[in-house]
């Protein structure tokens, strides 16, 4: 099919590299003319496994970009794949989204015949509907359902695995009631093992956008469970992760998402909970679930800060803060919990010393004063204290280097380096 992508941020880019691979004709529209270039010279424009190989089998033939959105006439479906960044009282900010619809519709009024948007795009439950279809059809003319076809398909995509999460996903969630796009997006997803079929999961447009903000809440708020009940845990002497290992083997409760610590943050949960929870408190309901997630997930950061007060004063004191991406893996330090940290750590007037085997740079836009380690080894060497806020494969294998501290006192946020003899060890959850 012919496809056009309007954003190529970690979702387009990889939604377009994925779709080329199925067989797809897959034009990525981008105001950047950066990323442009850098997608037709057959590399990727964010850091993503796989994605660097896909894009450099496909550019060129079955996979292009361009800033013209004139090239979308020549393509039958587009999928909108802007970012749905979070106003400071965690509403939704749609500019981004309802200006390239309006450049979209634009463009769709020179175009005869039909044409479907496919909003992939996070978006709570009515945008779609009370907002975008209005500015599709004012600025293209045209009326959804008669020549406009318009449906939600949300991205179920984590950074790191993203390729794979698209290519063998767990499912794929539409949301339509136009029997044309349902069709074509059928088609789309034909090379997928399982659609159609068990995977294809069709409701309507509200539904399907709802269902991509439960998935993150619910994901979010079994990490702020297992973190509560960490904390309970912790007050009684007890390892919850050995608590853990015994709920997993409840089939009803599932493995995942059930390692308990510093708690969540990235792009998509601290932004998700906020934007549905806004949204309910809007239409006058306050989801108490959601805002305890949120409670609990502030906390962790505070609780490891005690810790530390409890063993060492870190006044004028260098302390590591060991990791500073918001999970392994990734140099996205959006929402990381490595933020609040820092700030507690500057109010003690401690002396940050931060290494991140990836993330430093994007953590020096955020904190551009602390001092920044080239190797974990290097960061805790002198310190008073060592942090551990994200579980790198590097972090995790500090051992004889601990006894270089000053004080050795490690205070663990993700349970990644082993307690023993000689060092100060507290866990924040076990
Ligand atoms: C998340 C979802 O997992 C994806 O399905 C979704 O598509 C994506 O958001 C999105 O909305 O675009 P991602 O933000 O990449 O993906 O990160 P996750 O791997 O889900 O981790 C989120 C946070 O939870 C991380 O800070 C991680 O450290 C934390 N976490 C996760 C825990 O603290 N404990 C766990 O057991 C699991």
């Amino acid at each position: 099919m012919n496809i056009s992508i309007i954003g190529s941020g970690y979702v387009g880019t990889t939604v377009a590299a994925c779709l080329a691979d199925l067989g797809h004709d897959v034009t990525n529209v981008d105001i950047d003319a950066d990323i442009v270039e850098t997608i037709n010279a057959g590399d990727s424009p964010i850091d993503e496994p796989q994605l660097d190989g896909l894009i450099d089998e496909h550019s060129g033939e079955r996979l292009r970009a361009t800033t013209d959105y004139d090239a979308i006439l020549d393509t039958e479906l587009t999928f909108l794949t802007l970012t749905t960044p979070s106003n400071p009282d965690g509403s939704l900010d749609t500019s981004i989204i309802d200006a390239a619809t309006e450049q979209l519709g634009e463009t769709l009024a020179a175009k005869d015949g039909h044409h479907s948007v496919v909003v992939k795009s996070t978006v709570v439950p009515g945008t779609t509907r009370e907002q975008l279809i209005p500015i599709l059809e004012r600025t293209s003319g045209g009326v959804v359902g008669d020549e406009l076809h318009v449906a939600t398909n949300p991205e179920f995509l984590r950074e790191g695995s993203a390729v794979s999460d698209f290519l063998d996903p767990d499912r794929v969630v539409v949301g339509t009631s136009d029997d044309r796009i349902r069709d074509q997006l059928r088609e789309v997803y034909s090379p997928l093992d399982g659609v159609p079929g068990e995977k294809l999961f069709e409701t309507d447009v509200s539904t399907a956008a709802m269902i991509k903000y439960t998935n993150n809440s619910f994901l979010a708020s079994k990490v702020s469970l297992i973190n509560d009940i960490g904390n309970v845990c912790k007050e009684f002497g007890i390892d919850t992760y050995e608590v853990a290992d015994a709920l997993k083997l409840d089939d009803r409760i599932s493995e995942r998402f059930l390692r308990s610590g510093l708690g969540w943050g990235g792009s998509c949960f601290p932004k998700d909970v906020a934007a549905i929870t806004h949204a309910a408190t809007e239409r006058g309901y306050q989801p108490a679930m959601l805002e305890a997630a949120v409670e609990v997930n502030d906390r962790q950061p505070r609780r490891l800060l005690s810790l530390m007060d409890r063993h060492v004063r870190v006044e004028g004191k260098p302390v590591a803060v060991l990791g500073l991406s918001f999970k392994p893996d990734t140099d996205d330090t959006r929402g990381s919990r490595a933020i609040p940290v820092i700030d507690g750590l500057q109010e003690r007037g401690a002396n940050v010393v931060a290494y991140d085997p990836a993330a430093t740079e994007n953590m020096r836009e955020h904190f551009p004063d602390i001092e920044y380690a080239d190797s974990a080894q290097s960061a805790v060497e002198g310190a008073v204290a060592a942090l551990v806020v994200t579980d790198w494969a590097e972090i995790e294998r500090l051992d004889d280097e601990l006894d270089r501290m000053a004080t050795p006192v490690v205070i663990d946020g993700r349970n990644a380096i082993d307690r023993r003899d000689g060092i100060v060890y507290e866990g924040l959850t076990w």
